[in-house]
């Protein structure tokens, strides 16, 4: 079990989205949850998102996934990082990585990327849009980040697909040991050298865009076909101007589109749908020979545990807590299963519980859509 050595809310209040800030020895004892070798395995998965990055002499070279056991078989032997994002949905040691982070809400949680570099290996200068936690793991890391970008860093061409910048001042200079945990806030830029073999792994949080929430809301209301109804307004009078948008006209339709917004249940609906839906690929698995109720009851009456899987988004409203949201879909529970909402979506285990005639049904559509499983 990974333990910060931190209080999550001190360091909350002080740098979330305001500092950059290495905590030194933020896990004592680190142990890495994952090897090179199984890091390679993942990434020679068809549906794991995976990159490989090399620099020798400056030459930026960069390729995804999914990689053959050729390609690791002629590697050199510095200047290059393979880098493999959510592990943690395919990892099961590398996802009790993200157990300390949970005092953050999921929502925000994009994804656990491993990246194992050997000696000079990066990926250059570059900005994020997100805050990560970069631990490292074995091996030192040599990582620079500069101050927050005001528009006075230039990207360069080096290569179109890793978006690198120019050089910058560094505020933070400093090789990473084992245990160690640099946070980085989004917009300021960093670049991390491996001085030897070396594993880092970048805990990532990721608010959506204005422009996001836009796009989705719009698909969403076509979806259900919201707002099927044009402008209707029988106060028309004859105007001299052909060419003119009413000052008039721009109200109601600028009142059309603002209630659409202002309707508080299809915003909760939307946002909670939104952001249930993972980033990332997800291991799910729908069992093939279904399960039966009966099945799942006697499961539960034995003892036995069903299982979240890894990644898998369940939300809910705090002023809504019997509603919840499963990978982009809508779950009604009855007001005396609040507590069942809750360990949907607080726990990655459900366990214990008295298998009666209001829990069993909804879990047992659960697994069979497998988003929850039985080992
Ligand atoms: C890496 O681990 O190589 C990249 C991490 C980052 O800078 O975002
Ligand atoms: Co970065």
């Amino acid at each position: 079990m990974y333990k910060l050595t931190v209080n999550l809310a001190d360091f909350l209040a002080q740098y979330w989205q305001k500092q950059p800030t290495i905590i030194k020895g933020g896990f004592a004892s680190f142990t890495d949850p994952i090897s090179p070798e199984e890091l390679a395995g993942l990434s020679m998965e068809e549906e794991i998102d995976s990159r490989f990055v090399s620099n020798l002499d400056q030459n930026w070279h960069a390729e995804h996934g999914p990689f053959t056991e050729q390609k690791f078989a002629e590697l050199a032997d510095s200047h290059w990082s393979l880098i493999v994002q959510a592990t943690n949905h395919w990892h099961a040691g590398a996802a009790e990585l993200v157990e300390p982070f949970k005092a953050l809400p999921q929502w925000l949680l994009d994804d656990l990327m491993v990246s194992y570099s050997v000696q000079g290996g990066g990926v250059g200068p570059h900005i994020d849009q997100y805050d990560v936690f970069i631990v490292q793991g074995m091996g030192k890391r040599h990582w620079r980040v500069g101050a927050k970008d005001i528009g006075q860093y230039k990207e360069t061409k080096r290569h179109e697909a890793l978006r690198q910048i120019e050089s910058f001042d560094a505020i933070i200079d400093d090789v990473l040991e084992p245990g160690d945990v640099l946070y980085i806030p989004p917009g300021f830029p960093h670049d991390g050298y491996a001085l030897e073999p070396s594993l880092s792994y970048s805990v990532g949080f990721r608010s959506p865009k204005e422009q996001e929430l836009i796009s989705n809301f719009a698909d969403y209301v076509l979806a259900h076909d919201y707002g099927d109804k044009h402008m209707d307004k029988p106060t028309l009078s004859a105007t001299e101007h052909f060419g003119q948008i009413s000052a008039d006209d721009k109200q109601t339709l600028t009142n059309m589109l603002m209630s659409a917004l202002q309707d508080e249940s299809t915003i909760k609906d939307f946002l909670g749908c939104m952001l249930s839906q993972s980033r990332h690929q997800l291991n799910i698995i729908e069992p093939e020979d279904k399960w039966s109720a009966e099945n799942v009851a006697q499961h539960l009456a034995n003892g036995g545990a069903i299982y979240k899987v890894a990644g898998l988004r369940a939300l809910l409203h705090e002023e809504e807590p019997t509603m919840v949201y499963i990978n982009g879909e809508v779950f009604k529970l009855p007001e005396a299963q609040t507590w069942l909402a809750r360990a949907l979506t607080d726990s990655e285990v459900i366990v214990d519980i008295e298998p009666n005639s209001h829990v069993v049904p909804l879990l047992t559509e659960l697994i069979n859509k497998g988003y929850w499983f039985i080992d």
